[in-house]
């Protein structure tokens, strides 16, 4: 509905605009003779021919991502900034219609959400859907071929806002989103011979922080341990170079530990492509004016035109923003670059365009047969509510309280309870509808007041009387509200994890009433619900993230028992006074008793959490049992013996464990196997245990045993010394199942401790 009013207002406006050609002719244009055109070559042969024919002044203008093409030569403008986080988003490069085709794209949950699902093959779906709907648009002269998708920066802190557009706090976890993410948008692990689209893993890196206690993310300098650096910030990005094969990275705002990321040769060169065998085909861009921030912020060179030198030789190929384009050839004059530097970078990011069948014409393209058939289709719009449905976290529910009987007459109370666009978080694009927590519950069959009772962040309580009033009236209150984009979005870092403004008075006033009251809390980053946790008035709470299109239904699907809840938390719910212990700033993660840090994540914070990492209640009960007794000892030499044909040793396997999964209860239901490991083997401190593999069984009967398996890789249960580098160590470990614990197997490694990577270590 909403969207019907905006389409009425604006359709007189847009109607006529034109859509410019999508691709570059290489049948009829002056590219036609180009050798770029010839499908025989190699991407990074046929790149060097086009750019060979560049002169100075158009090699300059097109390092910028709004990349004016060469007319000359037939080939057109290019816009590279495209988004699309979780569905197509709007801008840039992306442009949606103002009505009819092309209107609208699927808007799936905030990627938080979908981390909550814990469910890879799901991840790989939406992101299929995505790249097939970017297609679509981009056939029609709608988007580009390259997104600059996923953020996989580890979500560290609980204040970070964009912390929602991650899938959680551990590096395991985001290593295999990434994974199944990229193999969905770009039509496979290294696809031959075209990517459907280019993704691009940003932010490398150590980029979670907005700005926060006065440090701004324009001249932040993150400092952090070479150990830390490699076994908690970069595992995600190693996975989506290396063993996803992305074809681009975005290097970031911040400094890490001296250079700004996109001028730091260590981190763009010796890591990412001498480490990691990031291609001459693939390419670096830099965060919206990170490069001018070189200069201008960091203060890392003497003038502009250095800091553009500087991010250019470091191996920063595509600039966003104009730095490049204003002052390379001055640059050149200078002689702090040479041409040859320039096509070195035009080379890379037309190869990407290359592996992106730009140049090639329909008959050998396949992706070229894509259009609005293909988007927001039923299959889409009906995944689009999975992953929500399956997203939510149930973490209270005193005497079964939910579901909540049908035609019960509610109160639905909060500043949420209305909210549309704010269930897309941000980076998102125009959904085909948008259902809201109201028209969920009708839809869903309850008698419905709504009362908003206060705002998201206000101190206004006037609201509060019409509230319990309405919740007096009721059978039951649900309250909606939490966090939205007006505490927590680019560029705004909370201060405070508590909820915000009034809200955690006005459910305590609902508590009062005697009713039952289920609290739904929204957003990205967690509140502290201590006092919800111990209030009995406050019988449920929900956590609901930001759950997109058909979140409003997936909620009251969930609220009335139609779906059983089987998310899991993918971060740690902290007291509120954590944030008092620690600065955003300091990126350690371990504790530290000089300076207050009471560690991070649930690796190393020990102390009381209110939800921990990986919380999560079902209507149904289940027991997990191994379908064998696991070994008891592993010989350290016959593992790494075995691993000889994995790719790279710390992708060898360990072992593979195969789980029965027993509904115990009476409601079918998901379940997500959480597999952890605990170990005083290597260099202390150990953390308190890291998540090693999961899975998710889908509606497991009452009754029922589902059968999974829980893959572990070498890498997994290798610690990380402080040179960066993994190692297996000989000692006791202990797996554990469950969140809490409700299976453990303890086994030995024997032999001698073997190291199975060589990280780079940093420049002395
Ligand atoms: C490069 O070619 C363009 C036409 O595309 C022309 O305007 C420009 O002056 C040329 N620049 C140089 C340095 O030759
Ligand atoms: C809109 O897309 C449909 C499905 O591809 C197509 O049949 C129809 O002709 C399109 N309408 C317009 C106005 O292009
Ligand atoms: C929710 O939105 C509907 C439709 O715009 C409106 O009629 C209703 O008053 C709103 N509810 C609240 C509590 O604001
Ligand atoms: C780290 O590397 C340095 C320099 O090569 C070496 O001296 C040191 O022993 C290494 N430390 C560890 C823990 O391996």
């Amino acid at each position: 509905m909403l969207l019907v009013a905006f389409v009425a207002l604006s359709l007189c406006l847009y109607a006529a605009s034109p859509v410019k050609a999508a691709f570059p002719d290489c049948v009829n244009g002056p590219l036609a003779s180009n050798p770029v055109c010839d499908t025989r070559k190699d991407p990074i042969t046929r790149a060097k021919a086009l750019i060979a024919r560049f002169n100075t002044t158009e090699l300059v203008a097109n390092t910028v991502n709004s990349s004016p093409g060469v007319p000359r030569l037939g080939l057109p403008p290019y816009e590279w900034w495209n988004e699309a986080l979780h569905g197509l988003a709007a801008n840039h490069g992306v442009k949606f219609t103002s009505s009819g085709n092309f209107s609208f794209a699927t808007s799936f949950p905030q990627t938080i959400l979908l981390g909550a699902t814990f469910d890879d093959p799901l991840v790989k779906s939406v992101a299929t859907t995505i790249s097939t709907e970017a297609r679509a648009f981009n056939n029609a002269g709608r988007a580009g071929l390259d997104f600059w998708t996923p953020n996989i920066n580890p979500f560290r802190d609980p204040r970070w806002g964009r912390g929602q557009e991650t899938p959680g706090e551990d590096p395991f976890h985001v290593s295999q989103y990434v994974l199944n993410l990229i193999d969905g948008l770009q039509g496979g692990i290294d696809p031959q011979p075209y990517f459907k689209v280019m993704a691009d893993c940003k932010h490398l890196a150590g980029y979670d922080l907005e700005s926060s206690g006065g440090v701004s993310r324009h001249s932040f300098n993150a400092i952090i341990t070479t150990q830390e650096l490699s076994e908690y910030y970069l595992p995600s990005f190693q996975t989506c170079v290396r063993d996803a094969k992305v074809a681009s990275v975005m290097c970031s705002y911040n400094s890490l530990n001296g250079p700004p990321a996109c001028a730091d040769p260590y981190l763009l060169q010796t890591i990412l492509r001498d480490y990691w065998g990031f291609g001459e085909d693939r390419w670096v861009v830099s965060d919206c004016d990170a490069v001018s921030d070189v200069f201008a912020t960091h203060h890392f060179t003497s003038s502009i035109e250095g800091a553009a030198a500087a991010a250019l030789k470091a191996g920063t190929d595509v600039n966003c923003g104009s730095t490049y384009s204003a002052n390379l050839i001055a640059a050149r004059n200078e002689d702090l670059i040479t041409n040859t530097d320039i096509s070195n970078a035009l080379v890379r990011q037309y190869a990407g365009l290359v592996r992106a069948g730009y140049f090639d014409p329909a008959n050998v393209q396949p992706y070229r047969q894509l259009g609005w058939s293909d988007v927001s289709t039923s299959a889409a719009q009906t995944l689009a509510y999975t992953v929500a449905a399956e997203g939510m976290v149930l973490l209270k529910n005193s005497g079964n309280t939910l579901p909540l009987k049908a035609g019960l007459k509610i109160a639905l109370i909060g500043p949420l309870v209305n909210a549309t666009v704010a269930m897309q978080g941000n980076y998102f694009g125009n959904p085909p509808f948008l259902i809201s927590p109201l028209a969920g519950a009708v839809a869903a069959g309850y008698s419905v007041t709504s009362v908003l009772g206060a705002t998201t962040s206000g101190t206004d309580s006037s609201g509060f009387a019409a509230a319990v009033a309405a919740a007096k009236a009721a059978d039951a209150i649900v309250y909606v509200g939490g966090l939205d984009n007006t505490v927590e979005a680019e560029g705004l870092d909370r201060t405070s994890i508590t909820w915000p403004g009034v809200q955690l008075n006005l459910i305590q006033s609902l508590a009062t009433v005697g009713k039952p009251l289920v609290v739904v809390q929204f957003g990205g980053g967690q509140v502290d619900n201590t006092v919800l946790k111990s209030n009995a008035g406050v019988n449920s709470i929900i956590w609901a993230g930001y759950p997109g299109q058909s979140g409003g239904t997936a909620l009251f699907d969930i609220i009335r028992g139609k779906v059983a809840p089987a998310g899991r938390l993918p971060i740690t719910q902290y007291p509120s006074t954590y944030t008092s212990h620690v600065v955003m700033s300091d990126m350690n993660l371990r504790p530290n008793t000089a300076t207050g840090n009471p560690g991070r994540t649930y690796k190393w914070y020990g102390g009381e959490t209110v939800y921990p990492f990986g919380a999560g209640l079902h209507y149904t009960t289940f027991a997990l049992a191994f379908q064998t007794t696991p070994a008891a000892t592993y010989s350290i030499a016959t593992l790494v013996a075995n691993a000889g044909s994995a790719p790279f040793l710390d992708l060898g396997v360990f072992d593979v464990f195969n789980l029965n999964v027993h509904n115990t209860g009476t409601v079918a239901s998901d379940f997500v196997s959480l597999l952890f490991v605990t170990s005083t083997a290597g260099p202390a401190p150990h953390p308190l245990k890291e998540l090693i593999s999961y899975s998710r069984v889908h509606a497991v009967a009452a009754g029922a045993t589902a059968t999974t398996q829980l893959k572990v890789t070498l890498g997994s249960i290798s610690r990380t010394d402080a040179n960066g580098s993994a190692w297996l160590f000989p000692g006791s470990y202990t797996l554990s199942l469950d969140v809490p614990q409700q299976l453990t197997h303890a086994f030995t490694l024997t032999g001698t401790a073997t190291q199975l990577t060589n990280f780079p270590l940093p420049p002395s």
